[in-house]
């Protein structure tokens, strides 16, 4: 039985924070705004903030894990980075190339190295192709030919996701969800690329074929030498799969850590809500008691977003240089960024400074409720405080004191909450 957690410590550190070997993904200050436009001659009246500012190296052979709630903007950062958005500011070097604007023509043989791994495995299939022309595309579109040809190649690639070469010359809809996202894995992997960034690969999945799923992408892995970068808003899958893990609040990274740093000692307070919105997977450790936060609201909107730190709003611990000043994503420990004035299980960034009472939205009693992803995190709040939080940037909502109660912890040992299960096991239950 394979273990859900990563196998393999992460690779040397490098980048930005650290030494060793360059980084095969180097972003730096990215930017995109969606423009809102109206009337017939498309003035632009705003502008959606989808991305504001992402700083992030990701290394050759690590999995990079973005987490974050819904509409916080992770999959546009999955776009801009393999170029299927234009970005608005900012760099994306890639192997040392900068590639932020690289036109269709140049980027093509680029796209060979980075490939992308969408959410949905029924619309992401074209439903009138077969298989074996679904994934043999990549080598039409590069003018690529395989040693023993584009049949036998795919062949072998459908085999190497444990689907049955046999069904080259089946259509999508005769596959299930999890085989079809094998389909998307064996057409991503086709061109032996080296970047692999897979937006929420297994969030539409059932939860017993999601560790399969989570399980394959693993093995490739070691086997292919891939890297990753794996966009979940499931804590419980990030934490599974992820050397590194960012944490994304409406546009921004507010943490970027190693996993085992991130987990045993979250320095944002976002982060440390997240966390304590976990499910316990292990029955022994049900009783013990634990400090569960649940935010209120939604994320504010990207069209205005908070001044300052644009966690304020939610935020139990802001003070007043939290609503002015926007805090810089610093190195506060070894390989651990947090943008924070306050943060937790470190140094305060602007001690003494008067807490801003009257603006606070703060976090309410997890109740009984057992909420197992970020989104989930974020939604499970009192309605009318919700909106209020979800649509103005300055909400006028009186304060309440932080109430925290008591619940299951979330396990120390890294273990997951869904059974694991072989690769001969997820071919059977397919
Ligand atoms: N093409 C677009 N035009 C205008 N706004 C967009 C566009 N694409 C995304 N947005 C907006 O940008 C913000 C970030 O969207 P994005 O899809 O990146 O979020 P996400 O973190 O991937 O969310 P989810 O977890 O729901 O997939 C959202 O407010 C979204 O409405
Ligand atoms: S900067 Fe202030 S508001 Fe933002 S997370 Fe830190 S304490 Fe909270
Ligand atoms: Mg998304």
């Amino acid at each position: 039985m394979t273990d859900l957690n990563k196998k393999t410590p992460a690779p040397a550190a490098a980048g930005s924070d650290g030494s060793g070997s360059e980084p095969l993904l180097k972003v730096d200050g990215l930017v995109k705004h969606f423009p809102i436009t109206k009337g017939v001659l498309k003035r632009k009246v705003g502008a959606v903030q989808a991305v504001d500012g992402l700083t992030f190296d990701v290394r050759p052979g690590e999995t990079l894990g973005v987490v974050g709630e819904s509409g916080c903007g992770k999959s546009t950062m999955g776009r801009l980075v393999t170029r299927l958005l234009e970005p608005t500011g900012g760099k994306v070097e890639f192997q040392g190339r900068d590639i932020t604007h690289m036109s269709a023509g140049r980027l093509r043989p680029m796209r060979r190295d980075i490939q992308m791994i969408f959410q949905d495995p029924y619309g992401s299939l074209n439903p009138r192709h077969t298989v074996g022309g679904i994934v043999g595309t990549p080598f039409r579109l590069q003018g690529v030919k395989p040693e023993g040809g584009v049949k036998a190649e795919v062949q072998r690639l459908l085999e190497l996701v444990g689907l049955n070469p046999e069904h080259y010359n089946r259509y999508p809809h005769e596959f299930s969800g999890g085989q079809r996202q094998r389909i998307g894995i064996a057409r991503a992997l086709a061109l032996k690329p080296k970047l692999v960034v897979a937006d929420e690969p297994v969030s539409a999945l059932d939860v017993s074929i999601q560790a399969q799923v989570v399980n394959l992408l693993d093995d490739l892995q070691e086997e292919l030498g891939l890297t990753y970068m794996i966009i979940a808003h499931d804590l419980s899958v990030i934490r599974h799969v992820s050397d590194r893990i960012a944490v994304m609040y409406l546009g921004k990274i507010v943490e970027l850590a190693d996993r085992k740093s991130l987990y045993e000692a979250p320095m944002h307070p976002y982060t440390n809500a997240l966390m304590s919105a976990v499910p316990v997977p292990d029955p022994r450790r049900r009783g013990a008691k634990s400090e569960r936060i649940l935010l209120k609201g939604d994320v504010p909107s990207p069209i205005s977003p908070p001044s300052g730190c644009r966690f304020h709003t939610r935020c139990w611990k802001a003070t007043q240089i939290c609503k002015t000043t926007e805090p810089p994503l610093l190195q506060l420990k070894t390989g651990h960024q947090v943008a924070c004035h306050h943060p937790e299980n470190g140094e305060d960034q602007a001690p003494g400074d008067a807490p801003l009472v009257a603006d606070v939205i703060t976090v309410k009693s997890a109740g009984t409720a057992e909420p197992a992803s970020a989104s989930e995190a974020g939604k499970a709040s009192e309605p009318a405080a919700a909106s209020e939080a979800g649509k103005a940037s300055e909400p006028a909502a009186a304060s309440e004191g932080p109430e925290k109660s008591s619940g299951p912890a979330p396990d120390s040992d890294g273990k997951g909450a869904s059974a694991p299960s072989t690769g001969a096991e997820d071919k059977a239950k397919e």
